[in-house]
């Protein structure tokens, strides 16, 4: 219908006849003259009615209405002397209409397309208008070049893309299951898959060697801005390999993704192991972008004469106590400032958050009389303490310190605004514990399938099961977890030792994981792999805030889609069919 996209009009098409069609993005009526801002996928284009050069096309055009369908004929000329766009590609041109054609009309929008005040709700409802901005479209032109770019890559490092099964059988990665009801066999149930985990070991059982999927998952947790119920992995497997070639693979996957989009990023990125990154900044996904690295003084603490200190770092393997300082910190925030940050900790846990300030003559503050005036030098020592630094300690058990102490340094760096924000920093955060225990139950770290670290004789050995170290990695960015993987379990007597320390039965075992510990049992060679949620590399790559806006049909945080309004309510003959009887069905 078209002989130009819009974006293609410009001086050397002066003179020329061309045919354009888009949506009206503005319309203007400077009597007698009407300007038609005309968009399609990529561009904008000015279009001139003239009703001296067209009458029909004039009169078309006075019945015109933003987001109306057009396709316009007529010729390319210059724009007069200071009316030029320079914002546009096609700003210094504009088409003089004679043949004006509107496809469809258009209903007024329920939202000015582009106004980022907007509620959500009427954005995801009119998903498809928000699709027509040129930012969203932007980013779905970057999704499908790094795509196209990881497809291309994997291909040339010899991986083989294999599709593996939707409707299945539970694969856990820690999220509950979407399930679907069976009618063939009454009171049973598929499972979607909450990653293609346990299939892409077999497809190494059966030795393809390396594969690829570029795979829907389905996890239905609690949302976030970096979490959808739905979403892409980038997902890979090898066999006979080790960590060091999984993550060169990675390193070669990342960086084209990133070059191919346009961005410079490092060949190789650094790395951190998981008990360096939880010590220093709290957190298992670091945002490296900053320093504020918190330093261990729980020795110095064990000192001082106050016995709630004392007593907390008496347990050094259970306990922290950590400093975090603040450079300049006592200028940049107010004694108010400083008693919010309390409120801030004890949200999540902290009994309290102690700080020192470092003045002129010396360390300040409630706590600094429970230390010898050695132990003070020390501690302004270890922290590198210089005068108008603030220094925040948390006191007590090692997790929570951990945790509420990270997400102080987090907080702390956007309100002194320190994030640079068009910076990539990448961290590999290497050997993760095997398991860890939540509310006394004890859970594998990544997934149950990761090889654990054995002792020389080839024996899962330990005191405390949280000591336990596995061939685990993760890949962050700028404090958000890209990705991660792991060695796998490639003998089925580990696998059967793992299940157990994990509390899984036998019986549990067989029904669940029964066709993975059978596959073991047949030459599995030793393999590994790891998955990269490609919707959080483009929400990175986009500078967007959340991963709703690089899916194009994403569901809400509590996991609804409002453009169609699912999940919803089915009829009762369907019920039937799938031998369901619903308790409760009405949702408010
Ligand atoms: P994991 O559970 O770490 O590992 O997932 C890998 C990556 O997938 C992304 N991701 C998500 N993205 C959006 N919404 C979600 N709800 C969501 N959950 C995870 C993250 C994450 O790093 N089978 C293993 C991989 C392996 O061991 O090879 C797995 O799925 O970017």
């Amino acid at each position: 219908m078209r002989t130009h996209y819009c974006i293609d009009v410009n001086e050397t098409l002066i003179g020329k006849e061309v045919t354009v069609a888009g949506w009206v993005s503005s319309r203007r009526d400077h009597g007698g003259l009407i300007f038609i801002d005309l968009r399609d996928k990529d561009e904008v284009v000015q279009l001139v009615c003239d009703p001296a050069d067209s009458i029909d096309a004039h009169k078309i055009a006075e019945d015109v209405r933003d987001q109306f369908v057009l396709i316009a004929t007529g010729k390319v000329r210059a724009r007069g002397e200071g009316l030029e766009n320079p914002k546009l590609k096609t700003g210094k041109v504009e088409i003089v209409v004679d043949k004006l054609t509107i496809e469809n009309r258009s209903k007024p929008m329920p939202f000015d397309l582009g106004d980022e005040k907007v509620n959500d709700e009427i954005k995801l409802k009119y998903r498809y208008l928000e699709l027509r901005t040129q930012k969203s479209y932007n980013i779905f032109k970057l999704r499908s070049k790094a795509t196209m770019a990881a497809r291309n890559t994997l291909d040339e490092l010899g991986f083989l893309e294999v599709e593996t099964p939707i409707l299945t059988k539970s694969t856990p990665e820690g999220a509950r299951d979407y399930l679907v009801p069976s009618r063939v066999h009454s009171g049973e149930f598929y499972a979607l898959p909450q990653s293609p985990q346990l299939f892409k070991q077999l497809l190494m059982v059966g030795g393809f060697d390396r594969y690829f999927q570029i795979a829907k998952c389905f996890r239905d947790e609690d949302l976030r801005a970096d979490r959808q119920p739905e979403f892409t992995q980038i997902d890979i497997e090898m066999s006979f390999c080790d960590q060091e070639d999984i993550i060169d693979v990675s390193e070669k996957l990342i960086h084209s993704i990133f070059t191919k989009c346009g961005f410079n990023i490092p060949n190789k990125f650094n790395r951190l192991s998981y008990s360096d990154a939880m010590e220093r900044y709290g957190s298992d996904k670091p945002d490296t972008r900053y320093d504020l690295t918190m330093v261990d003084v729980i020795d110095i603490f064990e000192r001082c004469n106050n016995s709630i200190f004392s007593n907390i770092a008496k347990d050094k393997k259970n306990n922290r106590i950590k400093a975090l300082k603040v450079p300049n910190g006592d200028n940049i925030f107010s004694k108010r400032e400083m008693k919010r940050f309390e409120d801030f900790v004890r949200k999540f846990g902290a009994s309290g958050l102690g700080y020192f300030q470092m003045k002129k003559e010396g360390l300040k503050g409630p706590l600094t009389k429970f230390f010898t005036t050695e132990d003070l030098a020390e501690i302004i020592a270890r922290c590198e303490l210089k005068v108008g630094d603030v220094v925040f300690f948390g006191a007590g058990n090692r997790k929570l310190v951990l945790d509420y102490m990270g997400r102080f340094r987090v907080h702390l760096a956007n309100l002194m605004g320190i994030v640079p924000k068009d910076k990539f920093e990448f961290v590999w955060i290497t050997d993760f514990p095997m398991f860890e225990k939540e509310d006394g139950k004890i859970k594998a770290l990544h997934h149950p399938f990761t090889m654990p670290k054995r002792d020389e004789n080839g024996k899962i050995s330990f005191d405390d099961i949280e000591d336990i170290g596995s061939i685990a990695y993760d890949l962050v960015l700028n404090g958000v977890e890209l990705g991660g993987g792991s060695i796998r379990i490639h003998r089925e007597d580990i696998q059967q030792e793992v299940f157990k320390l994990l509390g899984i039965s036998d019986e549990e075992a067989k029904s669940k994981f029964g066709f993975l510990l059978e596959a073991l049992k047949f030459g599995a060679p030793p393999h590994g792999g790891i998955a990269f949620g490609l919707d959080r590399i483009i929400m990175l790559m986009s500078g967007s805030s959340s991963i709703r806006e690089v899916i194009a049909f994403p569901k809400t945080q509590k996991a609804q889609c409002l453009l169609t309004d699912a999940p919803s309510v089915v009829d009762s003959e369907q019920l039937n069919e799938l031998h369901i009887r619903v308790r409760r069905e009405i949702r408010n």
